[in-house]
């Protein structure tokens, strides 16, 4: 595509990541809020977000993935995949509580695919992580409806904590054998944004542990993440800290509940507000900017 949106790194961009709510019925003791730390409570509505992600699709953007807080808190999340242009993959992330009950109506809507933070399969691990002492039943209903409903393969987040689920990783490889390939387990290194680094795991050696026990390792093309086959499960490894291989591979703009572009998970001072009357050729233009406001945090 001659117009692709490309930053000055080189880096060509292919998915946007949307949030579309700050609000959540957990409190995860590790969540970065996708780095959002504005006062607005305003949610862009669902014609909004088409009209960015059809300019984005003009620019060839192909992948759009839904994050919160928690997506499925808004209840025209329906509303909002259904006007979306045709694109190769729209996704969400979510903590799966209302999955049971809207699987089947998001499927039905027009997502493809859905990750599901899944940080514990032991109850008390995951309410010291989530704060919630019942929902880890109505997820494991979530996954299984989500995985009824066609939204695969479901990928399920495991964000690495020491000493709480650092141990489980067996545990999980097992649970995602059990739904043969259409589950994939993705390993993610806790990013420190509340103060909490005692929680952070030595991710050389889970890395080493990982390699020692996969039949076969791969690459994916998004921020170069690594691939472990272990026991016929594909195991993900999601490594951004201090990783510029992370970011020189990194193809995504985020866009803000309230509606602003944002080019790194990272920072706030390079946002780009598109306001709810925008039109398309002026969302052409602020994509534009904020691609040009890309730059790796790590540089290496
Ligand atoms: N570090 C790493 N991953 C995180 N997530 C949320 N907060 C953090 C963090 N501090 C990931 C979880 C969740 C997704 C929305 O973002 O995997 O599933």
């Amino acid at each position: 595509m001659d117009n692709a949106l490309i930053d000055r790194y080189g880096r060509k961009i292919n998915s946007l990541r949307i949030s579309i709510t700050k609000k959540c019925n957990l409190k995860c003791i590790y969540c970065h809020q996708e780095g959002d730390n504005s006062e607005s409570s305003h949610e862009m509505p669902p014609d909004t977000i088409a009209r960015t992600v059809a300019c984005a699709a003009g620019f060839g953007v192909e992948k759009v993935k839904f994050s919160g807080g928690e997506p499925l808190m808004r209840s025209d999340f329906e509303e909002i995949i259904a006007a979306l242009p045709p694109l190769k993959n729209v996704s969400a992330t979510t903590n799966g509580i209302f999955l049971a009950r809207r699987a089947a109506d998001l499927a039905e809507s027009g997502l493809d695919r859905v990750n599901i933070s899944l940080p514990s399969l032991n109850r008390e691990h995951y309410k010291t992580i989530t704060g919630s002492s019942h929902a880890l039943p109505k997820v494991l209903q979530g996954i299984d409806a989500a995985i009824d409903a066609g939204l695969t393969p479901v990928k399920l987040n495991m964000v690495l904590l020491k000493g709480i689920n650092e141990n489980e990783i067996d545990d999980m490889i097992n649970f995602t054998s059990k739904y043969d390939g259409n589950m994939i387990l993705q390993l993610i290194e806790l990013m420190d944004f509340k103060n909490i680094s005692r929680f952070m795991v030595d991710i050389d050696s889970m890395e080493k542990m990982l390699l020692s026990r996969a039949s076969q390792v791969s690459e994916r093309e998004m921020h170069r993440r690594k691939k472990y086959f272990i026991d016929g499960v594909e195991v993900e490894l999601v490594r951004p800290i201090d990783n510029s291989r992370f970011c020189a591979n990194c193809n995504r703009l985020r866009m803000t509940s309230c509606g602003q572009l944002k080019p790194c998970l990272m920072r706030n001072d390079n946002l780009i507000d598109i306001r709810d009357d925008a039109t398309p050729g002026e969302i052409d233009e602020l994509l534009k900017k904020a691609v040009e406001h890309r730059e790796p945090y790590y540089k290496g």
